[in-house]
């Protein structure tokens, strides 16, 4: 059997909210030894940033404060991939309610989403490496080897935002839930920066009807497979 760990390549996942995309892409990273990087969570700090300073985002024309004031990065902290927004963790913090209300509009801005896409690409310079989002295989690494488009249907997509929402003791109905999913899949898939919408060499699953280890084997399959076939 090869060594096929010398072949680091770059895995793209990329779907509409709750379609499932950090729980695969993280235990798809763990699988193979690669580095998992949760861009969404990228432009929920910078939001939470955004919220704390009150800067009334829809208005502003100056963004250099976003490179000069806002360092993000990752630290895997027993199995539990945390983000720091300027060293602070703030993991819990982005998934507030509130959070969840303006990351869509903060996320349709151009000068957030240039600023965001430039380190997500650094964070890629060398591969092995899984990267969820909306825009990964279209946008931050349209070279990436293996991309996949997660699909689920909007029923099971809210029932699971839903379930993790009451698992983390917020306080929202179904109906908040499937309004804020609703709101954000319009914004995601109609700005006119990045959209999301599937690359045209992207591999579609859809996992209405598979559970997350049948998920995480085919998408494991699918990147040997690349792996192998970039060797021979
Ligand atoms: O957790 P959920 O799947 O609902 O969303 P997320 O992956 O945490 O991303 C939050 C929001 O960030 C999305 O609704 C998008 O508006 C935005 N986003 C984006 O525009 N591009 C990305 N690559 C990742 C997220």
């Amino acid at each position: 059997m090869p060594d096929l760990k010398n072949f680091d390549i770059i895995i793209a996942i990329d779907g509409p909210s709750s379609s499932g995309k950090s729980t695969l892409a993280k235990d798809l990273a763990k699988k193979l030894s690669y580095r998992y990087i949760d861009s969404g969570a990228m432009y929920r700090a910078v939001t939470l940033y955004l919220l704390r300073q009150e800067v009334s985002y829809q208005e502003t024309n100056n963004w250099d404060f976003l490179e000069n004031e806002i360092h993000l990065d990752f630290q895997l902290d027993q199995d539990v991939n945390k983000i720091l927004l300027n060293q602070e963790d703030v993991s819990e913090l982005i998934r507030s309610a509130e959070v969840n209300e303006h990351v869509s509009l903060v996320a349709a801005l151009s000068p957030v989403r240039s600023f965001l896409v430039k380190s997500q690409q650094a964070m890629g310079q060398n591969g092995g490496l899984v990267m969820d989002g909306r825009d990964i295989g279209t946008v931050v690494f349209p070279e990436a080897q293996l991309k996949i488009f997660l699909q689920a249907s909007f029923e099971i997509r809210a029932e699971r935002r839903f379930k993790e929402q009451l698992a983390k003791g917020m306080n929202q109905t179904m109906e908040d839930v499937k309004q804020n999913l609703q709101l954000r899949d319009f914004i995601d898939s109609n700005r006119e920066d990045s959209p999301l919408f599937k690359a045209t060499d992207a591999l579609v699953l859809k996992n209405d009807d598979i559970d997350l280890e049948e998920q995480l084997n085919i998408c494991y399959k699918w990147a040997k497979e690349k792996m192998q076939s970039l060797k021979s």
